[in-house]
Protein backbone atom coordinates (compact mmCIF):
# COMPACT_ATOMS: atom_id res chain seq x y z
CA UNK A 1 0.00 0.00 0.00
CA UNK A 2 0.75 3.30 -1.20
CA UNK A 3 2.66 5.74 2.46
CA UNK A 4 0.62 8.16 1.21
CA UNK A 5 -3.43 8.12 0.43
CA UNK A 6 -3.54 11.90 -1.26
CA UNK A 7 -1.06 10.20 -4.07
CA UNK A 8 -4.15 8.15 -5.58
CA UNK A 9 -6.33 9.51 -8.29
CA UNK A 10 -9.08 11.16 -6.61
CA UNK A 11 -11.74 8.93 -8.17
CA UNK A 12 -9.95 5.98 -6.32
CA UNK A 13 -10.62 7.44 -2.75
CA UNK A 14 -13.62 9.11 -3.24
CA UNK A 15 -16.78 8.91 -5.26
CA UNK A 16 -17.65 7.00 -8.03
CA UNK A 17 -16.18 6.14 -11.19
CA UNK A 18 -16.34 8.63 -13.75
CA UNK A 19 -19.51 8.39 -16.34
CA UNK A 20 -17.76 7.88 -19.60
CA UNK A 21 -15.84 5.17 -17.83
CA UNK A 22 -18.52 3.62 -16.31
CA UNK A 23 -20.72 3.69 -19.84
CA UNK A 24 -18.03 2.01 -21.41
CA UNK A 25 -17.91 -0.80 -18.77
CA UNK A 26 -21.37 -0.95 -18.83
CA UNK A 27 -20.88 -1.74 -22.48
CA UNK A 28 -18.45 -4.07 -22.49
CA UNK A 29 -20.04 -6.00 -19.74
CA UNK A 30 -23.06 -6.09 -21.73
CA UNK A 31 -21.23 -8.34 -24.37
CA UNK A 32 -20.00 -10.29 -22.24
CA UNK A 33 -23.50 -11.38 -21.00
CA UNK A 34 -24.38 -11.57 -24.85
CA UNK A 35 -21.35 -13.57 -25.15
CA UNK A 36 -22.00 -15.69 -22.58
CA UNK A 37 -25.42 -16.53 -23.27
CA UNK A 38 -25.10 -17.25 -26.90
CA UNK A 39 -21.84 -19.38 -26.43
CA UNK A 40 -22.81 -20.80 -23.12
CA UNK A 41 -23.05 -24.49 -25.02
CA UNK A 42 -19.68 -24.72 -25.35
CA UNK A 43 -18.55 -24.74 -21.85
CA UNK A 44 -18.52 -28.03 -19.48
CA UNK A 45 -21.61 -28.04 -17.45
CA UNK A 46 -19.75 -28.26 -14.51
CA UNK A 47 -16.36 -28.64 -13.39
CA UNK A 48 -14.36 -31.84 -12.26
CA UNK A 49 -11.99 -30.10 -9.52
CA UNK A 50 -11.36 -31.27 -6.16
CA UNK A 51 -12.67 -28.63 -3.30
CA UNK A 52 -10.37 -25.64 -2.66
CA UNK A 53 -9.04 -25.25 -6.73
CA UNK A 54 -10.73 -22.33 -6.63
CA UNK A 55 -9.80 -21.03 -3.71
CA UNK A 56 -5.74 -22.02 -4.90
CA UNK A 57 -6.17 -19.59 -7.94
CA UNK A 58 -7.44 -16.66 -5.62
CA UNK A 59 -4.94 -14.42 -3.25
CA UNK A 60 -5.48 -14.77 0.39
CA UNK A 61 -5.23 -11.10 0.91
CA UNK A 62 -8.28 -8.71 0.18
CA UNK A 63 -6.71 -5.62 -2.09
CA UNK A 64 -5.03 -2.77 -0.90
CA UNK A 65 -5.74 -0.60 -3.84
CA UNK A 66 -8.80 -0.45 -5.90
CA UNK A 67 -8.53 -2.66 -9.30
CA UNK A 68 -9.35 -2.07 -12.81
CA UNK A 69 -12.79 -3.80 -13.84
CA UNK A 70 -11.48 -5.75 -16.74
CA UNK A 71 -8.80 -7.02 -15.02
CA UNK A 72 -12.04 -8.40 -12.24
CA UNK A 73 -13.65 -9.89 -15.67
CA UNK A 74 -10.60 -11.35 -17.01
CA UNK A 75 -10.47 -13.21 -13.98
CA UNK A 76 -14.38 -14.18 -13.80
CA UNK A 77 -13.78 -15.63 -17.32
CA UNK A 78 -10.06 -17.40 -15.99
CA UNK A 79 -11.39 -18.37 -12.50
CA UNK A 80 -15.19 -18.40 -12.05
CA UNK A 81 -16.71 -19.00 -15.26
CA UNK A 82 -14.94 -22.91 -15.54
CA UNK A 83 -15.25 -22.80 -11.59
CA UNK A 84 -18.98 -23.59 -11.85
CA UNK A 85 -21.87 -25.60 -12.25
CA UNK A 86 -23.96 -23.84 -15.34
CA UNK A 87 -27.26 -24.02 -14.17
CA UNK A 88 -28.40 -21.94 -17.13
CA UNK A 89 -26.66 -25.06 -19.42
CA UNK A 90 -29.08 -26.36 -22.07
CA UNK A 91 -27.58 -29.68 -20.77
CA UNK A 92 -28.12 -29.05 -16.93
CA UNK A 93 -31.20 -31.82 -15.79
CA UNK A 94 -30.45 -31.48 -12.32
CA UNK A 95 -33.06 -30.91 -8.99
CA UNK A 96 -35.44 -28.28 -10.73
CA UNK A 97 -33.88 -27.46 -13.38
CA UNK A 98 -34.30 -23.13 -13.11
CA UNK A 99 -33.32 -21.11 -15.98
CA UNK A 100 -32.11 -18.25 -17.10
CA UNK A 101 -33.89 -15.88 -19.71
CA UNK A 102 -33.04 -12.96 -21.16
CA UNK A 103 -35.84 -10.86 -20.07
CA UNK A 104 -34.98 -12.25 -16.87
CA UNK A 105 -31.25 -11.46 -17.17
CA UNK A 106 -32.24 -7.49 -18.10
CA UNK A 107 -34.94 -7.33 -15.02
CA UNK A 108 -31.95 -8.52 -12.28
CA UNK A 109 -29.77 -5.79 -14.32
CA UNK A 110 -32.52 -3.04 -14.02
CA UNK A 111 -32.76 -3.68 -9.96
CA UNK A 112 -29.19 -3.08 -9.57
CA UNK A 113 -28.67 0.37 -9.98
CA UNK A 114 -32.27 1.11 -8.41
CA UNK A 115 -30.68 -0.42 -5.19
CA UNK A 116 -33.35 0.60 -3.35
CA UNK A 117 -34.70 -0.81 0.34
CA UNK A 118 -38.16 -1.71 -0.07
CA UNK A 119 -38.94 -2.05 3.59
CA UNK A 120 -41.83 0.54 3.74
CA UNK A 121 -43.79 2.54 1.59
CA UNK A 122 -42.60 5.64 2.54
CA UNK A 123 -38.45 4.09 1.61
CA UNK A 124 -39.99 3.22 -2.08
CA UNK A 125 -43.94 3.79 -2.97
CA UNK A 126 -42.96 1.93 -6.14
CA UNK A 127 -41.42 -1.60 -4.89
CA UNK A 128 -43.78 -1.92 -2.56
CA UNK A 129 -47.02 -1.14 -4.68
CA UNK A 130 -45.31 -3.31 -7.61
CA UNK A 131 -45.08 -5.59 -5.20
CA UNK A 132 -48.46 -5.49 -4.75
CA UNK A 133 -49.19 -5.90 -8.27
CA UNK A 134 -47.40 -8.96 -9.11
CA UNK A 135 -48.40 -11.32 -5.81
CA UNK A 136 -52.01 -9.89 -7.65
CA UNK A 137 -51.17 -11.15 -11.45
CA UNK A 138 -49.28 -14.50 -9.89
CA UNK A 139 -52.99 -14.91 -7.75
CA UNK A 140 -54.77 -14.53 -11.10
CA UNK A 141 -52.67 -16.64 -13.21
CA UNK A 142 -53.03 -19.66 -9.97
CA UNK A 143 -56.76 -19.03 -9.66
CA UNK A 144 -56.84 -18.05 -5.94
CA UNK A 145 -59.43 -16.53 -4.37
CA UNK A 146 -59.06 -13.08 -3.67
CA UNK A 147 -58.85 -14.24 0.46
CA UNK A 148 -55.29 -14.98 -0.13
CA UNK A 149 -52.74 -12.51 -0.46
CA UNK A 150 -48.55 -12.36 -0.90
CA UNK A 151 -45.87 -11.51 -0.12
CA UNK A 152 -42.34 -12.07 -1.54
CA UNK A 153 -39.89 -13.86 0.18
CA UNK A 154 -35.99 -15.46 -0.83
CA UNK A 155 -36.72 -18.77 -0.46
CA UNK A 156 -39.73 -21.11 -0.23
CA UNK A 157 -37.59 -22.68 3.45
CA UNK A 158 -38.31 -19.29 4.68
CA UNK A 159 -41.49 -18.88 3.50
CA UNK A 160 -42.84 -22.50 5.25
CA UNK A 161 -40.80 -20.61 8.16
CA UNK A 162 -43.32 -17.72 8.65
CA UNK A 163 -46.32 -20.08 7.73
CA UNK A 164 -45.43 -21.90 10.48
CA UNK A 165 -44.69 -18.96 12.67
CA UNK A 166 -48.46 -17.97 12.07
CA UNK A 167 -49.99 -21.49 12.88
CA UNK A 168 -47.60 -21.33 16.03
CA UNK A 169 -49.41 -18.42 17.45
CA UNK A 170 -52.50 -19.46 16.34
CA UNK A 171 -52.26 -23.00 18.48
CA UNK A 172 -50.38 -21.58 21.24
CA UNK A 173 -51.69 -17.95 21.85
CA UNK A 174 -49.60 -15.11 22.83
CA UNK A 175 -46.35 -17.14 21.56
CA UNK A 176 -44.81 -14.11 19.82
CA UNK A 177 -44.79 -12.33 23.41
CA UNK A 178 -44.28 -14.79 25.55
CA UNK A 179 -42.42 -17.75 23.96
CA UNK A 180 -42.74 -21.17 24.54
CA UNK A 181 -40.77 -22.32 27.41
CA UNK A 182 -42.27 -22.45 31.36
CA UNK A 183 -46.06 -22.54 30.33
CA UNK A 184 -47.06 -25.78 30.21
CA UNK A 185 -47.78 -25.98 26.70
CA UNK A 186 -48.48 -29.38 24.98
CA UNK A 187 -46.04 -30.16 22.07
CA UNK A 188 -47.00 -29.02 19.19
CA UNK A 189 -46.90 -31.12 16.18
CA UNK A 190 -46.56 -31.02 12.45
CA UNK A 191 -47.54 -33.39 9.40
CA UNK A 192 -46.13 -34.09 6.65
CA UNK A 193 -45.06 -36.69 4.28
CA UNK A 194 -42.31 -39.08 4.02
CA UNK A 195 -41.42 -37.04 0.85
CA UNK A 196 -41.70 -33.80 1.79
CA UNK A 197 -38.93 -31.26 1.49
CA UNK A 198 -36.60 -31.03 4.79
CA UNK A 199 -37.12 -27.21 5.09
CA UNK A 200 -40.34 -28.73 7.07
CA UNK A 201 -37.76 -29.62 9.74
CA UNK A 202 -35.72 -26.33 9.81
CA UNK A 203 -38.37 -24.22 10.03
CA UNK A 204 -39.53 -26.30 13.42
CA UNK A 205 -36.11 -26.02 14.64
CA UNK A 206 -36.47 -22.32 13.89
CA UNK A 207 -39.06 -22.14 15.79
CA UNK A 208 -38.30 -23.96 18.55
CA UNK A 209 -40.97 -26.54 18.14
CA UNK A 210 -38.15 -29.42 17.77
CA UNK A 211 -37.78 -31.32 14.62
CA UNK A 212 -38.69 -34.35 16.27
CA UNK A 213 -42.26 -32.93 16.07
CA UNK A 214 -42.78 -33.11 12.69
CA UNK A 215 -43.97 -36.43 12.00
CA UNK A 216 -43.20 -37.75 8.54
CA UNK A 217 -46.48 -39.69 7.17
CA UNK A 218 -45.79 -42.57 4.89
CA UNK A 219 -46.50 -42.33 1.02
CA UNK A 220 -48.35 -44.38 -0.70
CA UNK A 221 -47.00 -46.35 -3.96
CA UNK A 222 -47.65 -42.97 -5.82
CA UNK A 223 -45.23 -41.32 -3.35
CA UNK A 224 -48.55 -39.62 -2.07
CA UNK A 225 -49.01 -38.90 1.35
CA UNK A 226 -51.31 -41.43 3.06
CA UNK A 227 -54.68 -39.78 4.05
CA UNK A 228 -55.29 -43.02 6.93
CA UNK A 229 -52.16 -42.67 8.42
CA UNK A 230 -52.14 -39.12 8.44
CA UNK A 231 -55.66 -39.34 10.29
CA UNK A 232 -53.83 -42.40 12.37
CA UNK A 233 -51.09 -39.44 13.35
CA UNK A 234 -53.07 -36.94 14.40
CA UNK A 235 -55.58 -39.01 16.30
CA UNK A 236 -52.87 -41.09 18.32
CA UNK A 237 -50.82 -37.67 19.22
CA UNK A 238 -54.01 -36.30 20.40
CA UNK A 239 -54.90 -39.30 22.57
CA UNK A 240 -51.30 -38.67 23.83
CA UNK A 241 -51.44 -35.41 24.78
CA UNK A 242 -50.08 -33.68 22.11
CA UNK A 243 -51.32 -30.69 20.20
CA UNK A 244 -51.49 -31.11 16.27
CA UNK A 245 -50.54 -27.66 14.77
CA UNK A 246 -50.28 -28.00 11.05
CA UNK A 247 -50.00 -29.93 7.86
CA UNK A 248 -47.78 -29.27 5.16
CA UNK A 249 -48.90 -31.06 1.60
CA UNK A 250 -46.68 -31.22 -1.29
CA UNK A 251 -47.63 -29.91 -4.50
CA UNK A 252 -44.36 -31.27 -5.94
CA UNK A 253 -42.63 -33.66 -4.17
CA UNK A 254 -38.47 -32.59 -4.07
CA UNK A 255 -37.71 -36.24 -5.52
CA UNK A 256 -40.90 -37.42 -7.83
CA UNK A 257 -42.50 -34.14 -7.95
CA UNK A 258 -45.55 -36.11 -6.55
CA UNK A 259 -48.40 -34.59 -5.33
CA UNK A 260 -50.11 -34.98 -2.36
CA UNK A 261 -54.22 -35.21 -2.09
CA UNK A 262 -54.57 -31.92 -0.99
CA UNK A 263 -58.72 -31.88 -1.05
CA UNK A 264 -58.59 -35.25 1.46
CA UNK A 265 -55.92 -33.85 3.89
CA UNK A 266 -57.53 -29.68 3.49
CA UNK A 267 -61.48 -31.76 4.44
CA UNK A 268 -59.38 -33.15 7.65
CA UNK A 269 -57.56 -30.33 8.92
CA UNK A 270 -60.97 -28.12 8.65
CA UNK A 271 -62.34 -30.43 10.78
CA UNK A 272 -59.34 -30.91 13.15
CA UNK A 273 -58.99 -27.44 13.50
CA UNK A 274 -55.31 -27.73 11.95
CA UNK A 275 -53.42 -24.88 9.88
CA UNK A 276 -52.92 -26.15 6.40
CA UNK A 277 -50.00 -25.34 4.63
CA UNK A 278 -49.19 -26.12 0.46
CA UNK A 279 -45.98 -26.55 -0.57
CA UNK A 280 -45.78 -25.59 -3.75
CA UNK A 281 -42.78 -24.73 -4.38
CA UNK A 282 -41.98 -26.75 -7.59
CA UNK A 283 -45.94 -27.74 -8.65
CA UNK A 284 -47.24 -23.86 -7.99
CA UNK A 285 -46.20 -22.76 -11.23
CA UNK A 286 -47.74 -25.95 -13.27
CA UNK A 287 -50.98 -24.56 -11.72
CA UNK A 288 -51.21 -22.20 -14.09
CA UNK A 289 -52.20 -24.64 -17.34
CA UNK A 290 -55.63 -25.62 -17.74
CA UNK A 291 -55.00 -29.29 -18.24
CA UNK A 292 -53.28 -29.39 -14.53
CA UNK A 293 -55.90 -27.41 -12.89
CA UNK A 294 -56.51 -30.34 -10.64
CA UNK A 295 -53.39 -29.45 -9.10
CA UNK A 296 -55.00 -27.03 -7.39
CA UNK A 297 -57.46 -29.23 -5.76
CA UNK A 298 -58.19 -28.19 -2.30
CA UNK A 299 -55.74 -24.96 -2.34
CA UNK A 300 -59.20 -22.80 -1.03
CA UNK A 301 -58.42 -25.07 2.04
CA UNK A 302 -55.48 -23.67 2.52
CA UNK A 303 -54.13 -21.18 5.28
CA UNK A 304 -51.25 -20.71 3.64
CA UNK A 305 -49.40 -21.86 0.39
CA UNK A 306 -45.42 -21.69 -1.03
CA UNK A 307 -44.64 -21.20 -4.73
CA UNK A 308 -41.46 -20.84 -6.12
CA UNK A 309 -41.49 -18.26 -9.28
CA UNK A 310 -37.69 -19.01 -9.17
CA UNK A 311 -38.25 -22.88 -10.20
CA UNK A 312 -41.32 -22.64 -12.55
CA UNK A 313 -42.57 -18.68 -13.13
CA UNK A 314 -39.50 -17.97 -14.95
CA UNK A 315 -38.01 -15.60 -12.29
CA UNK A 316 -34.00 -15.52 -11.90
CA UNK A 317 -33.27 -16.82 -8.27
CA UNK A 318 -34.06 -15.77 -5.57
CA UNK A 319 -38.26 -15.07 -5.46
CA UNK A 320 -40.51 -17.62 -4.05
CA UNK A 321 -44.20 -16.06 -2.67
CA UNK A 322 -46.08 -17.04 0.32
CA UNK A 323 -49.93 -16.24 0.20
CA UNK A 324 -51.67 -16.70 3.67
CA UNK A 325 -55.50 -16.29 3.56
CA UNK A 326 -55.99 -13.29 5.18
CA UNK A 327 -52.61 -11.42 5.27
CA UNK A 328 -53.32 -9.52 8.25
CA UNK A 329 -52.97 -13.14 10.41
CA UNK A 330 -48.73 -12.55 8.88
CA UNK A 331 -48.68 -9.13 9.81
CA UNK A 332 -49.89 -9.95 13.64
CA UNK A 333 -47.32 -11.98 14.36
CA UNK A 334 -44.36 -9.86 12.85
CA UNK A 335 -45.29 -6.29 12.71
CA UNK A 336 -42.83 -4.76 15.21
CA UNK A 337 -42.03 -1.18 14.20
CA UNK A 338 -39.13 0.86 15.38
CA UNK A 339 -39.02 4.16 16.74
CA UNK A 340 -36.83 5.38 14.19
CA UNK A 341 -39.18 4.13 11.43
CA UNK A 342 -42.36 5.22 13.29
CA UNK A 343 -43.01 8.40 10.93
CA UNK A 344 -42.65 6.00 7.95
CA UNK A 345 -45.54 4.31 8.58
CA UNK A 346 -48.23 6.26 9.19
CA UNK A 347 -49.80 6.29 5.59
CA UNK A 348 -52.02 3.47 4.55
CA UNK A 349 -50.26 1.80 2.15
CA UNK A 350 -48.35 -1.61 3.48
CA UNK A 351 -45.31 -1.93 4.67
CA UNK A 352 -43.61 -5.25 3.70
CA UNK A 353 -41.45 -5.02 6.55
CA UNK A 354 -44.60 -5.91 8.76
CA UNK A 355 -44.78 -8.71 6.94
CA UNK A 356 -41.64 -11.04 7.96
CA UNK A 357 -38.02 -11.14 10.12
CA UNK A 358 -36.38 -9.01 7.61
CA UNK A 359 -36.49 -5.15 7.90
CA UNK A 360 -34.00 -4.67 4.69
CA UNK A 361 -35.90 -6.12 1.86
CA UNK A 362 -34.75 -5.98 -2.14
CA UNK A 363 -36.93 -4.96 -5.48
CA UNK A 364 -37.46 -8.20 -6.00
CA UNK A 365 -40.84 -7.77 -7.53
CA UNK A 366 -39.09 -5.39 -10.61
CA UNK A 367 -37.63 -8.70 -12.29
CA UNK A 368 -40.84 -10.70 -11.97
CA UNK A 369 -42.59 -8.08 -13.59
CA UNK A 370 -40.02 -7.62 -16.48
CA UNK A 371 -40.19 -11.42 -17.15
CA UNK A 372 -44.07 -11.76 -16.90
CA UNK A 373 -44.79 -8.58 -18.93
CA UNK A 374 -42.28 -10.29 -21.56
CA UNK A 375 -43.44 -13.56 -21.93
CA UNK A 376 -47.28 -13.02 -20.67
CA UNK A 377 -49.25 -15.90 -19.50
CA UNK A 378 -49.20 -17.62 -23.12
CA UNK A 379 -45.36 -17.56 -22.82
CA UNK A 380 -44.98 -18.95 -19.55
CA UNK A 381 -47.70 -21.84 -20.05
CA UNK A 382 -46.04 -22.65 -23.58
CA UNK A 383 -43.01 -23.11 -21.93
CA UNK A 384 -44.18 -25.20 -19.01
CA UNK A 385 -46.14 -27.41 -21.91
CA UNK A 386 -42.70 -28.15 -23.11
CA UNK A 387 -40.93 -29.20 -19.93
CA UNK A 388 -43.58 -31.64 -19.76
CA UNK A 389 -43.98 -32.80 -22.93
CA UNK A 390 -39.91 -33.76 -23.02
CA UNK A 391 -40.07 -35.18 -19.70
CA UNK A 392 -42.82 -37.48 -21.68
CA UNK A 393 -40.59 -38.22 -24.12
CA UNK A 394 -37.90 -39.24 -21.94
CA UNK A 395 -40.29 -41.70 -20.11
CA UNK A 396 -41.20 -43.16 -23.39
CA UNK A 397 -37.10 -43.87 -24.56
CA UNK A 398 -36.59 -44.62 -20.93
CA UNK A 399 -39.69 -47.60 -20.82
CA UNK A 400 -38.43 -48.80 -24.69
CA UNK A 401 -34.86 -49.82 -23.40
CA UNK A 402 -35.07 -52.86 -21.08
CA UNK A 403 -31.93 -52.56 -19.26
CA UNK A 404 -33.56 -49.64 -17.67
CA UNK A 405 -36.82 -49.09 -15.54
CA UNK A 406 -38.86 -45.93 -14.68
CA UNK A 407 -39.15 -45.31 -11.06
CA UNK A 408 -41.91 -43.38 -11.01
CA UNK A 409 -44.32 -41.84 -13.20
CA UNK A 410 -42.98 -38.69 -14.90
CA UNK A 411 -44.82 -35.69 -13.17
CA UNK A 412 -44.52 -32.43 -14.23
CA UNK A 413 -40.78 -31.99 -15.66
CA UNK A 414 -39.20 -34.50 -13.59
CA UNK A 415 -38.12 -38.40 -14.44
CA UNK A 416 -37.07 -40.96 -11.88
CA UNK A 417 -35.29 -44.03 -13.55
CA UNK A 418 -32.59 -46.57 -12.69
CA UNK A 419 -30.63 -48.87 -14.57
CA UNK A 420 -31.48 -52.40 -13.52
CA UNK A 421 -29.09 -54.76 -15.89
CA UNK A 422 -26.03 -54.03 -14.43
CA UNK A 423 -24.80 -56.64 -12.11
CA UNK A 424 -25.74 -60.33 -12.41
CA UNK A 425 -28.32 -59.88 -14.51
CA UNK A 426 -27.35 -61.75 -17.44
CA UNK A 427 -30.66 -63.30 -18.05
CA UNK A 428 -32.63 -66.41 -16.38
CA UNK A 429 -29.75 -68.83 -14.71
CA UNK A 430 -27.30 -65.85 -14.32
CA UNK A 431 -24.88 -67.54 -11.76
CA UNK A 432 -24.13 -64.36 -9.78
CA UNK A 433 -27.63 -62.79 -8.01
CA UNK A 434 -28.81 -59.64 -9.10
CA UNK A 435 -28.16 -56.94 -5.65
CA UNK A 436 -29.76 -53.94 -4.94
CA UNK A 437 -27.02 -52.40 -3.15
CA UNK A 438 -24.79 -52.62 -6.22
CA UNK A 439 -27.48 -51.51 -8.36
CA UNK A 440 -27.29 -48.47 -6.34
CA UNK A 441 -23.87 -48.14 -6.31
CA UNK A 442 -23.84 -48.44 -10.36
CA UNK A 443 -26.59 -45.76 -10.46
CA UNK A 444 -24.55 -43.62 -8.42
CA UNK A 445 -21.68 -44.38 -10.31
CA UNK A 446 -23.24 -43.21 -13.38
CA UNK A 447 -24.45 -40.34 -12.20
CA UNK A 448 -21.33 -39.26 -11.24
CA UNK A 449 -19.03 -40.46 -14.11
CA UNK A 450 -21.45 -38.13 -16.39
CA UNK A 451 -21.31 -35.25 -14.30
CA UNK A 452 -17.58 -35.51 -14.04
CA UNK A 453 -17.88 -35.64 -17.64
CA UNK A 454 -18.86 -31.72 -18.29
CA UNK A 455 -21.09 -32.96 -20.80
CA UNK A 456 -24.78 -33.36 -19.31
CA UNK A 457 -25.58 -33.05 -15.47
CA UNK A 458 -28.42 -35.00 -13.31
CA UNK A 459 -28.89 -36.02 -9.77
CA UNK A 460 -29.84 -39.19 -8.05
CA UNK A 461 -32.18 -39.58 -5.62
CA UNK A 462 -33.43 -42.68 -3.05
CA UNK A 463 -37.10 -43.41 -3.99
CA UNK A 464 -37.75 -46.17 -1.11
CA UNK A 465 -34.31 -46.47 -0.03
CA UNK A 466 -33.17 -47.17 -3.70
CA UNK A 467 -30.57 -44.65 -5.98
CA UNK A 468 -32.54 -43.88 -8.71
CA UNK A 469 -31.31 -41.50 -11.56
CA UNK A 470 -33.43 -38.00 -11.79
CA UNK A 471 -33.97 -35.72 -14.32
CA UNK A 472 -35.75 -32.91 -13.88
CA UNK A 473 -36.53 -30.16 -17.16
CA UNK A 474 -36.81 -26.09 -16.68
CA UNK A 475 -34.63 -24.71 -18.65
CA UNK A 476 -35.37 -22.83 -21.74
CA UNK A 477 -32.25 -23.74 -23.49
CA UNK A 478 -33.26 -27.03 -22.93
CA UNK A 479 -34.26 -29.00 -26.48
CA UNK A 480 -35.46 -32.11 -27.54
CA UNK A 481 -32.07 -32.56 -29.43
CA UNK A 482 -30.50 -31.92 -26.35
CA UNK A 483 -32.37 -34.62 -24.29
CA UNK A 484 -32.16 -36.92 -26.93
CA UNK A 485 -28.59 -36.69 -26.41
CA UNK A 486 -28.32 -36.93 -22.45
CA UNK A 487 -30.54 -40.02 -23.00
CA UNK A 488 -27.60 -41.36 -25.61
CA UNK A 489 -24.83 -40.24 -23.27
CA UNK A 490 -26.55 -41.96 -20.02
CA UNK A 491 -27.39 -45.18 -21.99
CA UNK A 492 -23.09 -45.16 -23.22
CA UNK A 493 -22.19 -44.21 -19.41
CA UNK A 494 -24.42 -47.46 -18.41
CA UNK A 495 -22.65 -49.66 -20.69
CA UNK A 496 -19.19 -48.59 -19.70
CA UNK A 497 -19.91 -48.46 -15.84
CA UNK A 498 -21.87 -51.95 -15.49
CA UNK A 499 -18.29 -54.58 -14.71
CA UNK A 500 -17.37 -56.03 -17.17
CA UNK A 501 -17.67 -59.51 -16.65
CA UNK A 502 -21.76 -59.07 -16.85
CA UNK A 503 -21.62 -57.65 -20.31
CA UNK A 504 -23.42 -59.68 -22.62
CA UNK A 505 -21.16 -60.91 -25.52
CA UNK A 506 -23.56 -59.48 -28.51
CA UNK A 507 -23.89 -55.87 -27.44
CA UNK A 508 -28.01 -55.24 -27.75
CA UNK A 509 -29.34 -52.81 -29.51
CA UNK A 510 -30.46 -49.98 -27.31
CA UNK A 511 -31.14 -46.63 -29.03
CA UNK A 512 -34.47 -45.29 -28.75
CA UNK A 513 -34.97 -44.55 -32.39
CA UNK A 514 -33.95 -47.53 -33.40
CA UNK A 515 -36.27 -50.45 -31.31
CA UNK A 516 -34.61 -53.93 -31.22
CA UNK A 517 -38.40 -56.27 -30.99
CA UNK A 518 -36.13 -58.88 -29.99
CA UNK A 519 -34.57 -57.48 -27.28
CA UNK A 520 -35.39 -59.35 -24.27
CA UNK A 521 -36.43 -56.95 -20.91
CA UNK A 522 -33.29 -57.28 -19.47
CA UNK A 523 -30.73 -57.93 -21.69
C1 LIG B 1 -40.87 -29.24 -2.56
C2 LIG B 1 -39.85 -28.27 -2.07
N1 LIG B 1 -40.16 -27.42 -1.09
C3 LIG B 1 -39.28 -26.52 -0.61
C4 LIG B 1 -38.02 -26.43 -1.15
C5 LIG B 1 -37.06 -25.40 -0.61
O1 LIG B 1 -36.90 -24.42 -1.56
P1 LIG B 1 -35.96 -23.17 -1.32
O2 LIG B 1 -34.63 -23.53 -1.86
O3 LIG B 1 -36.62 -22.06 -2.10
O4 LIG B 1 -35.91 -22.90 0.14
C6 LIG B 1 -37.65 -27.27 -2.19
C7 LIG B 1 -36.31 -27.19 -2.80
O5 LIG B 1 -36.03 -27.68 -3.85
C8 LIG B 1 -38.57 -28.22 -2.65
O6 LIG B 1 -38.24 -29.10 -3.61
Amino acid sequence: MKENAMEYPKQQLLGDTPPEEFRKQLHELADWIADFREHIESLRVAPNDKPGAIRQQLPRRAPDEGEPFEKILHDVDRIIVPGMVHWSHPMFLGYFGWTSTAPGILGEILSAPLNVNAMTWRTCPAATELETVVMEWLRQWLGLSDEFEGVIYDTASVGIMHALAVARDEAAPATRKLGLSDRNLPRLRIYTSDQAHSSAEKAAIALGLGEENVIRVPSDDQFRMDINSLGQSIGEDRRNGLQPMAVIATVGTTSTASVDPVGDIGNLCREAKIWLHIDAAYGGGFAMLPEYEWLRKGWELADSIVINPHKTVFVPLDFSVLYVRDLERLRRVFSLVPEYLRGDTVEAEKNYMDYGIQLGRRFRALKAWVIWRSLGRAGVVARLREQIRLANLLADWIKKDGRFELSAEPSMGVVCFRFVAGIGDAGPGSPIPATADKLDQLNSDIVERINASGRAYLTQTKLRGRTVMRIGLGNVLTTEEHLRKAWEIIQETAEVARPKSQIPKTKSQTSFNQPNPKRSKRD
